[in-house]
């Protein structure tokens, strides 16, 4: 247990919970859901109150003789979402997604995001935002991805810290979600992730860990899933024993929506069921209501534990001033917008580049621009965090699909049209449109060019993996076809995970856009036009094929809805490019790659030891552009044993010609093992060997040091 000083939040935490009644009390550990037209869950709900004036993912009360606000949350990491909770709301900016913001590595842009979507929430009255993706990428089948930032457990960690610090800083109290394990769709109602628990810390929990030391999070949103034979929300080990008592986190532990089949839950550590119709729909009924208030009567609840439920919640809105709101301050949206546009810009990957890119902008080339809906927009993930942009989609085409998710599974485009901004940025350009129905079709439009932009667009989203990395609706064939007639051909990838891309050695330049939110058009436009120059970063190794992953089949795909679902993770804490590093499979790209139109060049590497390895050395522009580079530090070898770690990471910009030096200090727990039995971290005594380099698989400076011994933290 780490001892954790008394806050002034904490304080008056207690001084108002002890004034409050039982009746009081139980109303503040559930939240209630808002009316969405034609939704599952059914009509609206007679607790939500009649003059509520803007509805919400969760609405719980406030308790206004003890100046405890109602408290009203929405999701989520990209945006204010409105699945039809309010039907009058003007529409919200649509930042990038998560694995978007994960490849820019800057913690700075991630911050920026989360401060404007903060005061986009504020200005509705809503005071949770729940955003902070904090799952690490396991799978590239995973769905979700898109809603997390990366495959490794300290870019993770730092990148989501500065989100929650943005939305916290806004007096809006963030969760971090979806604790834990919560890393494939399939079935994840009825889905068992098994790991080794040692391994669990190293991994997707040290996500976790260094995400709350750095921010903080009023809440921690709990998974669908089970970890080890025991769901998320009732995990007595990773709520009680890790989260609060390892850890001393203070804030409180929601649900997520439809996750709390039972009442003692509570006694494992979730203190508040969420969307508490999502369980009737569910699980046939409510926990934390008549249940909960039995198990208080008879004494299977105690006080003290619902005093703490409450209290915890208390504590995190005090801490972040959502009791103590002004007026919310005008939000310009213009600026939001900018604040979208740098986050494309920075988180788009250049993946290949023949000297196809960037394009002159003074010729008057004949460009085919092909597919992927590029006439229309852009495409954005689906699910929960879908955000309705101000002015409305481009286009929903509905999918659909089995389960709860399967109605909000759409093709959601955003305006403008790529094809436009294309069209802005290359002026003297002479474009042909085709829509890519047809190999055949496409190819005749890409003869007759110079230069083919073939679009690559795939739907992925909550509630879904994927069964393969392909591109959907024939697409690979398409881009085969024209890379087939003509050579230069340039992809624009508009995926939310790593895809096959069976025809890569056709193409002469390939664009990974990611969803790159509503300013996504325009980001795509500049790289390829050269006004921005590419500093993104895969934050997700590309497999060559399925078969280099953990799990080249994955359990429980195509069983029908509600199929219990059991994955073992038995790659521990050797996630992506580690599992890589392990297996000496050559992937498609490494974790880390991400071209630029400059050169970087690396000198005077130096690794020193003492608590920890610091490592220094100088960048240097060494091409005509100006660019961002990203230094790579990773752990290779620990006291014998081969381990690969991202220790560090900076972006920095340069000018042509210009160096900087960068000094990069590992957190030691990157460099030992969790020892369970000790419930310590353990850095072995012996030599430990570190590389520098652009990405994974291309360490180009190395040293050595040597560490002492020792157990440290919990
Ligand atoms: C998602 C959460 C989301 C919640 C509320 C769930 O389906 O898993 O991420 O915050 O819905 O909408």
């Amino acid at each position: 247990m780490v001892t954790i000083t008394e806050s002034a939040a904490d304080v008056r935490a207690r001084e108002v919970e002890q004034q409050m009644t039982d009746d009081e009390r139980f109303s503040l550990i559930i939240s209630i859901m808002g009316y969405i037209p034609g939704s599952a869950v059914g009509g609206r709900d007679a607790r939500l109150p009649e003059d509520l004036p803007n509805m919400s993912a969760g609405y719980t009360p406030g308790i206004p003789r003890l100046g405890i606000p109602a408290i009203q949350s929405s999701d989520a990491s990209m945006g204010v979402t409105n699945p039809g909770y309010r039907p009058d709301d003007p529409g919200a900016t649509a930042f990038p997604s998560l694995i978007a913001l994960g490849s820019s590595f800057n913690p700075q842009i991630v911050r920026e995001g989360g401060e404007a979507l903060a005061r986009e929430a504020r200005s509705r009255g809503l005071n949770v935002q729940l955003a902070g993706g904090c799952n690490l990428m396991r799978d590239p089948r995973n769905g979700r991805n898109f809603e997390y930032f990366s495959e490794d457990p300290y870019l993770t960690g730092v990148l989501a810290a500065e989100q929650v610090n943005g939305i916290q800083s806004q007096g809006v109290v963030s969760t971090l979600k979806h604790y834990t394990l919560n890393c494939n769709e399939t079935n994840r109602h009825w889905l068992d992730a098994i790991i080794d628990p040692d391994a669990h810390r190293e991994s997707d929990l040290l996500a976790f860990q260094i995400a709350i030391e750095r921010s903080q999070p009023g809440s921690i949103m709990s998974g669908y899933n089970k970890i080890n034979g025991e769901y998320a929300g009732g995990n007595h080990h990773l709520l009680n024993e890790v989260l609060k008592g390892a850890w001393g986190y203070k804030g409180w532990v929601m649900s997520d929506w439809g996750a709390t089949p039972k009442w003692n839950y509570a006694l494992a550590g979730l203190d508040q069921e969420s969307g508490i119709q999502a369980d009737v729909l569910l699980w046939g009924k409510e926990a934390f209501t008549d249940e909960l208030r039995n198990a208080y009567a008879n004494g299977e609840l105690p006080s003290e534990r619902l005093s703490d439920m409450v209290r915890r919640i208390l504590r995190s809105l005090f801490a972040v001033g959502a009791d103590a709101w002004e007026p919310a301050p005008p939000v310009d949206m213009a600026r939001h917008h900018e604040i979208a546009l740098e986050g494309a810009r920075q988180g788009i990957v250049l993946l290949k580049n023949d000297g196809a890119l960037p394009l002159p902008t003074d010729k008057p080339l004949k460009i085919a621009v092909i597919g992927g809906y590029a006439q229309q927009g852009i495409v954005s993930g689906t699910g929960s965090g879908a955000v309705a942009p101000v002015g409305g989609f481009a286009s929903v085409i509905k999918i659909g699909g089995a389960g709860v998710m399967g109605k909000h599974r759409n093709l959601f485009l955003f305006p403008p049209p790529p094809l436009e901004e294309l069209q802005a940025a290359l002026p003297q350009a002479v474009f042909d449109f085709d829509p890519g129905y047809t190999p055949a079709e496409a190819a005749l439009t890409a003869k007759r060019s110079d230069v083919v932009i073939a679009f690559g667009i795939r739907v992925e989203g909550e509630g879904f993996d994927s069964a393969d990395l392909s591109l959907p609706w024939g697409q690979d064939a398409v881009i085969d076809a024209v890379a087939s007639v003509n050579p230069n051909t340039i992809v624009v990838l508009e995926t939310g995970n790593p895809v096959s891309m069976p025809w890569r050695d056709k193409v002469s330049a390939i664009v990974e856009a990611w969803y790159p939110g509503q300013a996504g058009a325009r980001a795509i436009a500049e790289v390829i036009a050269g006004k921005v120059n590419p500093s993104g970063r895969l934050p997700i190794t590309f497999p060559a094929s399925l078969d280099q992953t953990p799990r080249p089949e994955l359990p429980g795909l195509g069983t029908p809805w509600g199929t219990p679902v059991t994955i073992e993770y038995n790659e521990g804490a050797e996630v992506g490019y580690r599992w890589f590093a392990k297996t000496g499979a050559e992937p498609l790209y490494p974790f880390g790659h991400g071209l630029s139109y400059t050169t970087f060049s690396y000198s005077d590497f130096d690794a020193s030891n003492g608590e920890t390895i610091t490592a220094s050395v100088t960048v240097t522009n060494t091409g005509d552009r100006a660019g961002a580079d990203v230094p790579q530090l990773y752990l290779t070898e620990a006291a014998g044993e081969q381990r690969m770690r991202l220790l560090g990471f900076e972006r920095v910009e340069l000018q042509p010609g210009e160096s900087r030096r960068v000094t990069l200090t590992a957190d030691p727990r990157l460099l030992a093992r969790f020892d369970g039995a000790a419930g310590q971290w353990q850095i072995a005594q012996g030599t430990y060997r570190v590389g520098l380099g652009k990405d994974a698989g291309s360490l180009e400076l190395s040293g050595e040091v040597t560490l002492e011994g020792r157990q440290f933290g919990s």
